[in-house]
């Protein structure tokens, strides 16, 4: 039989009822989280709802005001306010703003982190040449940072957050300052290095497309709190609250009732979905019909207005309103539509989500 010991000895990282307040402001409020060894967790929230102060404890830059965590079965948090140093936790991190030290050449920059593990000479050298090679970086590993465009100096970064093979990886917006184009490229890259070299990593992010790409779950973080934590695709089929269904954006959320004879009504009667309301208690209720659940079709039981029909390179999306509802849909299709004009929407029933009041 496993005992508890064990099991956490088993997980990356395991963090249990952690909080944190700065005064009378409390940050996080009991956060849960176990990592398994080479899972990739991304952290997607909105600003200050809690991200980086979760990160920099599990990172030992600050305390927490209670709870426990353990990574890779070593205590370092627990709560009567122990709390092991950055140094002694053994793992990589890489931030928003590089940080890397200026004063130091690439290779000596990567090959930083095996000094502090007493690694001889000729071994630093060899792993920080791999690590760079990894990154596609080892034809400038004598350069100084300051010499380097953002792009490269964040590979540097990463390359040095690697080549200790850590245990865990904290990663904070690192994509942040870089453009677009090259934002998608490098998150791909990391998603790629992670699961490559199986690091288990936490990866902070505004951005729902890189937490997408690069995470095995996602952690939806609203006001301090997990909200839910699974993968996208099961988050984006059955949001827990329709509160994670408005920070993703998911889709309309409408007002409506739901009634045992007649199910959900909504759309001041004028939408009916017999189907829909088996499970949930009778009373009013929000509906959430994601933008993949409607389409537009000709035999289509739901009339909407197109009040803008936007043209983005590959399909048009559609913004539609409900006739007797201020909640307005968004559609993709492959073909323009004249403004103003009424057009019947067909509805896949089982994609649509009820939330009591
Ligand atoms: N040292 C501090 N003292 C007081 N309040 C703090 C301190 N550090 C963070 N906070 C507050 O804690 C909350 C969470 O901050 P945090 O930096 O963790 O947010 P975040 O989710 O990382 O946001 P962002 O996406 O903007 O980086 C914010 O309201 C912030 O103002
Ligand atoms: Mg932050």
């Amino acid at each position: 039989m496993t005992t508890p010991a064990q099991a956490e000895r088993s997980f990356a990282l395991t963090a249990s009822k952690i909080a944190k307040s700065f005064g009378e402001s409390q940050v996080l409020r009991n956060i849960d989280l176990d990592l398994a060894p080479g899972e990739v967790v991304a952290l997607l929230g909105p600003s200050g709802c809690g991200k980086t102060t979760l990160l920099r404890i599990a990172a030992g830059l600050l305390a927490a005001s209670s709870g426990r965590m353990q990574i890779a079965g070593n205590r370092v948090v627990d709560g009567s306010g122990f709390n092991a140093p950055p140094e002694a936790r053994g793992i990589g991190m890489v931030f928003q703003d590089y940080a890397i030290w200026p004063h130091l050449s690439v290779l000596e920059n990567v090959a930083f982190p095996l000094r502090m593990r007493k690694l001889g000479r000729n071994d630093r050298e060899t792993r920080a040449r791999r690590a760079l090679d990894r990154v596609g970086l080892s034809h400038l590993s004598d350069r100084l940072p300051g010499t380097l465009s953002g792009g490269q100096q964040q590979r540097v970064a990463l390359s040095r957050a690697i080549v200790a093979e850590p245990p865990l990886v904290l990663f904070d917006e690192p994509l942040s300052n870089l453009d677009r184009e090259l934002r998608e490229g490098l998150a791909l890259e990391i998603g790629t290095l992670l699961r490559e070299l199986r690091l288990s990593a936490i990866y902070v992010t505004h951005d729902q497309s890189e937490a997408f790409t690069i995470a095995d779950r996602v952690a939806i973080m609203l006001d301090g709190r997990i909200a839910q934590i699974d993968t996208p695709e099961r988050i984006f089929s059955v949001p827990a609250s329709v509160e994670v269904a408005q920070f993703l954006n998911i889709g309309a959320l409408i007002e409506g009732r739901v009634c045992r004879a007649r199910g959900f009504t909504c759309n001041r009667d004028r939408l009916h979905l017999p189907d829909l309301a088996r499970s949930a208690p009778e009373g009013p209720a929000r509906i959430l019909i994601p933008r993949t659940a409607i389409r537009p079709a000709p035999e289509g039981a739901l009339m909407a207005q197109v009040l803008r029909c936007q043209f983005q390179g590959d399909r048009y999306l559609l913004h539609l309103g409900l006739e007797g509802d201020a909640a307005s849909l968004v559609c993709p299709t492959d073909r323009a539509v004249a403004l103003n004009s009424q057009i019947p929407l067909a509805i896949d029933q089982g994609r649509l989500r009820v939330f009591p009041h």
